[in-house]
């Protein structure tokens, strides 16, 4: 099965996609969790994507779209995969689209997560990250066990340089322009799916479970 995440920054991808992939034993590919992995380790590519990332906007589509495809021609992706913050452009899904139709292939379900824009500030502002293993928590919907401390790993948790309230109006900005079409895009090509990412986490995973089948 192979799933694509959309919606806003914050709208709970990354929450849903972690347990997309535990239920239905595929890996969850992030864009994003490959860059921090990538700037924390201090690589070329790293260094390159940082500057994009810390000021809210877009990493350049060349250095991203063969990044994912390298990562989706893996192994472990050959029975599915659920990607989370890509495509994030027009030229990303049609290299994407091209790409899987060069081995007859398709994109089975786009999983719009819908939260407006009011919600998203508060959402960022309480998110935990760890950098280590890439686990997220929020202080007051999903608190780690022990304040400041990942479950998973037991590496300390930290605000993402990105979460700062004037770059989250930022990231919110370039969604709507570049990000927000594709939900015309995977529509059209007719396997759009929406959900009320308003919910909680479990009844949002719930409605997904109902559209991917249980
Ligand atoms: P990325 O890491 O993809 O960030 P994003 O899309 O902005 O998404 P987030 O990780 O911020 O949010 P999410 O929707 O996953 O929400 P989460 O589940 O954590 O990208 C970061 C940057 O990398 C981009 O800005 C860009 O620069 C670059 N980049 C990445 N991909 C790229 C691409 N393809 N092209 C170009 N550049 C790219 O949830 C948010 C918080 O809310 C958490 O604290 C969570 O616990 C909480 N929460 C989740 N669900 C709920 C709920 N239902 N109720 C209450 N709280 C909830
Ligand atoms: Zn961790």
């Amino acid at each position: 099965m192979k799933i694509i995440m959309l919606g806003a920054p914050g709208a709970g991808k990354g929450t849903q996609a972690k347990k997309i992939a535990a239920k239905y034993q595929i890996p969850h590919v992030s864009t994003g969790d490959i860059f921090r992995a990538n700037i924390k380790n201090g690589t070329e590519l790293g260094m390159k994507a940082k500057s994009y990332m810390d000021a809210g906007g877009l990493v350049p589509d060349e250095i991203t779209i063969g990044m994912l495809l390298d990562r989706i021609h893996e192994a472990d992706c050959e029975n599915g995969y659920v990607l989370d913050g890509f495509p994030r452009t027009i030229p990303q899904a049609e290299s994407l689209t091209e790409a899987l139709a060069g081995m007859d292939e398709k994109i089975d379900y786009a999983v719009n997560v819908d939260v407006p824009d009011e919600n998203i500030i508060s959402r960022m502002s309480g998110r935990r990250a760890c950098l280590n293993c890439g686990a997220t928590y929020h202080i007051v919907y999903n608190p780690p066990k022990q304040e400041g401390v990942c479950d998973v790993c037991g590496d300390k948790l930290v605000l993402r340089d990105d979460d700062k309230p004037e770059t989250v109006q930022k990231r919110l900005s370039v969604y709507h322009d570049q990000t927000q079409p594709l939900i015309d895009y995977y529509e059209k090509a007719g396997v759009l799916k929406q959900v009320d990412g308003t919910q909680d986490m479990e009844a949002v995973f719930q409605d997904i479970v109902k559209i991917l089948g249980a």
